[in-house]
């Protein structure tokens, strides 16, 4: 096998999504772990401190505290070379979070086991689902009293529409926990609390279920239970199908404890035998082979003024096929020019480190003078194509904004149009009207502070910001065959349209949506843009 395609048949490239405090950054730090990537737990998110210290990007970063931005982590295990994509969640959940699972190939959704689904995993599932990339389940913190197993995965079924396959069972939960059941091996593997740090090995030990000397074990009420779930399960639950596993219908399930390690290995283990090398994707010329000769990628990210000296910003590419080489010319395919990527770099947790080589299912952050757009396509192909654009994701807050001092007219629109257009936020209009009145829509409300923030900063300007009562933005997909002016809305509808001008409306609450579908007939409304 020549060495490129080796290369890229070992990578695994995922996100990992998740309710905040769910425990997303305590499982990314246990597997980062194991890649030998880190040496002690604490070093992705100090909470505070640490993150600070090490994060030299924008100064806002610094102040509160948090990542504006994500970033991507790289380590080996097993000769596999794993890139997780960090989720921005929290206060920082913008419409980056969700791009960054364009560029993903799998995800991994954290559950708290005691509270379930929740709403933020909700929102980022059906990006994942939108794609049908396989999706493999982690129920954390069964350590703590979690709900009951099977209604936990009623729920993901249920609300999410996917079937799930549990891969191990819990034995009790909180302080009755005894481990897991793997179902595959028939072993368990015991639970021994260790505290915070436990990083101690866990005990597998064969287990025939009904044997008497599982009850001194788990207790003879736990043997019992386990007994009869597992029958239960064995019974009526879905197969496991890996075809389906890989259309991304049917989710894997592991019951464990990130906190104490618990289960983290053989969720690793298991993860990486069964999710995929990076994915073929789509293009304007067909489906573009990852391990094809030519490299391609895409821009899913910009990051702008990271070194506020130099006013650059890093446009972040997912690589689809091919390798890269630093210095290598390339086609930007939307702006019609050759580029060459000589600055090109990796992002390792918060520091950024030069990369020479890359290959498809990397990350790669370029150099950008200020040329790309998200979903811009670059390529060595001698035929030029586009992969399919990114879609834009719906705002869930939105402002009225102006500027406080009227000659600053100019730097105004020029600052606000240039953030929409690297995708930190997203601009609206009146229909037919001009820049008088900008309407910013975001999925997070600290894009609100960045903005306010860049806008001083970067181009002097003072702005005022008025919140606006909705909530809920859909795009009109057939706004070509209908008249948008003349449709039938409730009267605190408001119809707008996107600096692709691309038409909209704006909604205060989801009853206005489903009362403009049933008065409009044959409108059609849609959550993204394409
Ligand atoms: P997030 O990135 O999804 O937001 O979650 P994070 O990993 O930061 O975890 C949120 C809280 O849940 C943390 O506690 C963390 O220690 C705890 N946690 C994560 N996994 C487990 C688990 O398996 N069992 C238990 N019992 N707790 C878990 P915290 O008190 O908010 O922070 P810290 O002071 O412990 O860092």
């Amino acid at each position: 096998m020549k060495e490129t395609e080796s290369q890229i048949r070992r990578r695994r490239t995922f996100a990992i999504i998740s309710h905040p405090d769910a425990g997303k950054t305590t499982l990314t730090e246990k597997l980062l772990l194991y890649g030998g990537a880190i040496q002690q737990a604490g070093i992705v998110k100090g909470k505070k401190g640490a993150r600070a210290a090490v994060s030299d990007w924008m100064e806002i970063e610094k102040q509160r505290g948090i990542s504006v931005t994500s970033s991507v982590l790289q380590f080996e295990y097993n000769d596999r070379c794993i890139n997780i994509l960090d989720t921005p969640g929290h206060q920082d959940f913008s419409e980056d979070t969700y791009r960054t699972l364009m560029a993903a190939d799998s995800a991994v959704m954290v559950i708290d086991g005691a509270k379930g689904v929740e709403a933020q995993t909700k929102k980022l599932f059906k990006v994942c689902a939108m794609r049908g990339i396989p999706l493999f389940t982690f129920v954390n913190k069964m350590d703590r009293d979690a709900r009951n197993p099977f209604d936990l995965l009623e729920e993901i079924e249920q609300v999410l529409g996917i079937e799930t396959y549990p891969m191990n069972w819990p034995i009790g939960s909180g302080k009755e926990f005894k481990g897991v059941y793997d179902r595959n091996a028939k072993e368990i593997l015991a639970f021994r609390s260790v505290g915070k740090v436990g990083t101690q090995q866990a005990e597998k030990i064969e287990a025939h279920l009904g044997d008497s000397n599982l009850d001194d074990l788990l207790t003879p009420e736990l043997h019992q239970t386990l007994c009869d779930d597992i029958e239960l399960l064995d019974g009526a639950a879905y197969e496991f199908d890996k075809e389906k596993v890989d259309a991304g219908k049917l989710t894997p399930v592991f019951f464990g404890s990130a906190l104490t390690n618990f289960g983290v290995e053989p969720f690793l283990a298991d993860f990486l035998r069964l999710t995929t090398p990076p994915l073929a994707r789509h293009a304007s010329c067909g489906v573009i082979d990852p391990y094809s000769d030519e490299f391609s990628g895409f821009v899913f990210k910009i990051q702008a003024n990271m070194n506020k000296a130099h006013r650059d910003r890093i446009a972040f590419v997912r690589i689809c096929s091919g390798k890269f080489e630093r210095g290598m010319d390339v086609l930007h395919v939307q702006g019609g020019k050759k580029v060459k990527l000589a600055q090109s770099t990796q992002m390792m947790a918060s520091e950024r480190e030069i990369v020479d080589e890359a290959y498809a299912g990397d990350i790669i952050g370029i150099f950008d003078p200020g040329i790309f757009s998200i979903g811009d396509t670059i390529t060595t192909a001698k035929t030029p194509f586009t992969f399919d654009g990114i879609p834009t994701f719906a705002p869930e807050h939105f402002a009225r904004v102006s500027q406080v001092d009227t000659m600053k007219r100019k730097q105004f629109v020029k600052g606000i149009e240039q953030i929409a257009q690297e995708g930190a936020i997203q601009i609206f209009k009146e229909l037919d009207g001009g820049m008088e009145e900008v309407i910013v829509g975001v999925v997070g409300v600290l894009q609100f502070e960045v903005l306010e923030y860049r806008l001083k900063n970067e181009y002097n300007v003072d702005i005022r910001m008025q919140r606006l009562p909705y909530g809920f933005i859909r795009w009109i997909d057939n706004a070509d065959e209908i008249d948008v002016k003349s449709l039938s809305l409730t009267s605190d509808t408001r119809r707008v349209e996107d600096f692709k001008d691309r038409k909209l409306l704006l909604f205060t609450s989801a009853w206005n949506i489903t009362w403009a579908e049933e008065h409009n007939k044959g409108l059609m409304l849609s959550e993204v843009g394409r």
